[in-house]
C-alpha cells in the first residue's frame, strides 16, 4: 500500500492506494470515527461493491443511499434526497458520510457533506480512475444547476481517501481511458519526468497492469496534493489543474454533456492548448505530436467532435469559469512538464488552432 498525504495543516488527510483496501476492515474502521454512517453510491456501483465494503460496518449503525447512474444524479434533488435521508435517521453533527463511486457520487457526496448541518466529515472511496487521480482529492465539491455545470458548490475536504485499484478491474474501456486522460494532464502541466514514464508504458497502463496503476495514480495524487496545499481555493497556481478544460468544456457544452465524456473532452482539449502554445512560440511543435501519439494509444479522440462548430466553440469558450473581466485566460504550455496561466494571445492564434481541429 502506498500513502499520499494532502497537507492542509488540520485539514490535512492520507490518500491510501492499494489493490485490497475495500478487505481491510481495519484500515478502514480506523478511518470511521463515528457510530452514524451513511454510505452513498449508484445503481451500477452498488452491485459489485457495496456488500463487500459495507461489511466492515455491521457493528455500526450503517444506512444507505443507492441513487441512479448518471451526471444527472449531481443535482438538487439527489442533495435534497441525501440529506432527507440524514434528517429522517436524525444523523448528528458527528456523522460520516462515504462516498462509493465515481466523480458524480463524489462530489454530490461531498456537497452534502458540507452543507450537512454546516459541514460534516466525509470519506471518499472513487470507484473510476478519473476519481482517484482527481475528483477525489482537493475537496471541490458540487452539484449541477440546469444553467451551468457546478454551478453549486463547496470547497470540503474529505478525511480520507482510499484508492483501491482492483475496483477499476470492472470499469469499462471508454472510462479508463478517460481517466488516464487526467493522469497525462499531471505529466504535461508540472511533472515531465511522468510525461516520459508515461510514453514509455501507456500499453501497461490500457492493459491495466496493477503496478503501472497503482504508480500512475500515486504519481498523480502526489501532483494533485502539491497544487493543492499551495493553493487549496484556486486563487492562482490550482488553475493549472484545468489545463485542457476551457477548450473540452466548449466541446461539452456544444454536444450538451453528450456524446464525450468528460476525460475524453480533455484530451482533445489538452492537445488543442499544446497546439496553441505552438502557434505562439512557446512550445516546441514535436510535442504536439507525442501528446497525439500518447492520446491515440488510448483511443482518446485528437480531433473535435464533427458536430461541433467554430462559431460555437468560441461562444463556449468566453463564458468558462476562467474567463475573468472579459478576458479570457487558457492554461498553455512552455514545455512538458511547465504549464503556465496566460491572456498573452491572439484571437487569430486560438481561431486557427479550433479551426486545425474541428473535423
Ligand atoms: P461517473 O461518476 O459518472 O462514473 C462514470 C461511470 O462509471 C458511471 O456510469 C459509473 O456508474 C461507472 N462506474 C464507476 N465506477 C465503476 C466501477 N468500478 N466499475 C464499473 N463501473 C463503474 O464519472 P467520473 O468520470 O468518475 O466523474 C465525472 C464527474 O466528476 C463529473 O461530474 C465532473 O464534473 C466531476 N469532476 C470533479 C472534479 C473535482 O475536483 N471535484 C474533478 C474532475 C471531475
Ligand atoms: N479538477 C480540478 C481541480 O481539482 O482543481
Amino acid at each position: 500500500m502506498k500513502t499520499v498525504n494532502v497537507d492542509l495543516g488540520d485539514r490535512s488527510y492520507p490518500i491510501y492506494i492499494g489493490d485490497v483496501l475495500l478487505s481491510d476492515a481495519e484500515l478502514i474502521r480506523k478511518h470511521i470515527t463515528s457510530s452514524q454512517v451513511l454510505v452513498v453510491t449508484n445503481e451500477t456501483i452498488a452491485p459489485l461493491y457495496l456488500d463487500k465494503f459495507t461489511a466492515h460496518l455491521k457493528e455500526l449503525n450503517f444506512d444507505t443511499v443507492i441513487l441512479p447512474d448518471g451526471e444527472y444524479t449531481k443535482s438538487l434533488e439527489s442533495l435534497n434526497l441525501v440529506i432527507t435521508h440524514l434528517m429522517e435517521k436524525k444523523y448528528n453533527r458527528t456523522c460520516v458520510l462515504i462516498a462509493l463511486g465515481g466523480g458524480v457520487i463524489g462530489d454530490l457526496t461531498g456537497f452534502a457533506a458540507a452543507c450537512y448541518q454546516r459541514g460534516v466529515k466525509f470519506i471518499q472511496i472513487p470507484t473510476t480512475l478519473l476519481a482517484q487521480v482527481d475528483s477525489s482529492v482537493g475537496g471541490k465539491t458540487a452539484v449541477n444547476h440546469p444553467l451551468g455545470k457546478n454551478m453549486i458548490g463547496a470547497f470540503h475536504q474529505p478525511t480520507v481517501v482510499f484508492a483501491d485499484t482492483s475496483i477499476l478491474s470492472s470499469l469499462p474501456d471508454r472510462e479508463l481511458s478517460a481517466g488516464l486522460a487526467e493522469v497525462i494532464k499531471y505529466g504535461l502541466i508540472r511533472d515531465k519526468e511522468f510525461f516520459d514514464w508515461l510514453e514509455e508504458n501507456i500499453n501497461n497502463l490500457k492493459n491495466r497492469d496493477n503496478e503501472a496503476l497503482s504508480y500512475a495514480i500515486e504519481r498523480s495524487c502526489i501532483n494533485k496534493a502539491e497544487v493543492v496545499a499551495e493553493d487549496e481555493r484556486e486563487s492562482g497556481l490550482r488553475a493549472i489543474l484545468n489545463l485542457g478544460h476551457t477548450f473540452g468544456h466548449a466541446i461539452e457544452t456544444a454536444l450538451s454533456y453528450k456524446e464525450w465524456l468528460h476525460g475524453e473532452a480533455i484530451a482533445c482539449g489538452m492537445l488543442m492548448a499544446a497546439d496553441l502554445s505552438v502557434r505562439l512560440g512557446m512550445l516546441e511543435s514535436i510535442n504536439v505530436e507525442r501528446i497525439r501519439t500518447l492520446l491515440k494509444q488510448i483511443n482518446l479522440p485528437v480531433q473535435v467532435h464533427p458536430d461541433v462548430k467554430l462559431d460555437e466553440m468560441l461562444k463556449n469558450m468566453k463564458v468558462d469559469k476562467k474567463s475573468r473581466e472579459g478576458v479570457l485566460y487558457l492554461i498553455l504550455l512552455d514545455e512538458i512538464g511547465k504549464a503556465v496561466i496566460t491572456s498573452d494571445y491572439t484571437e487569430e492564434a486560438l481561431t486557427e488552432t479550433i479551426n486545425h481541429y474541428l473535423s
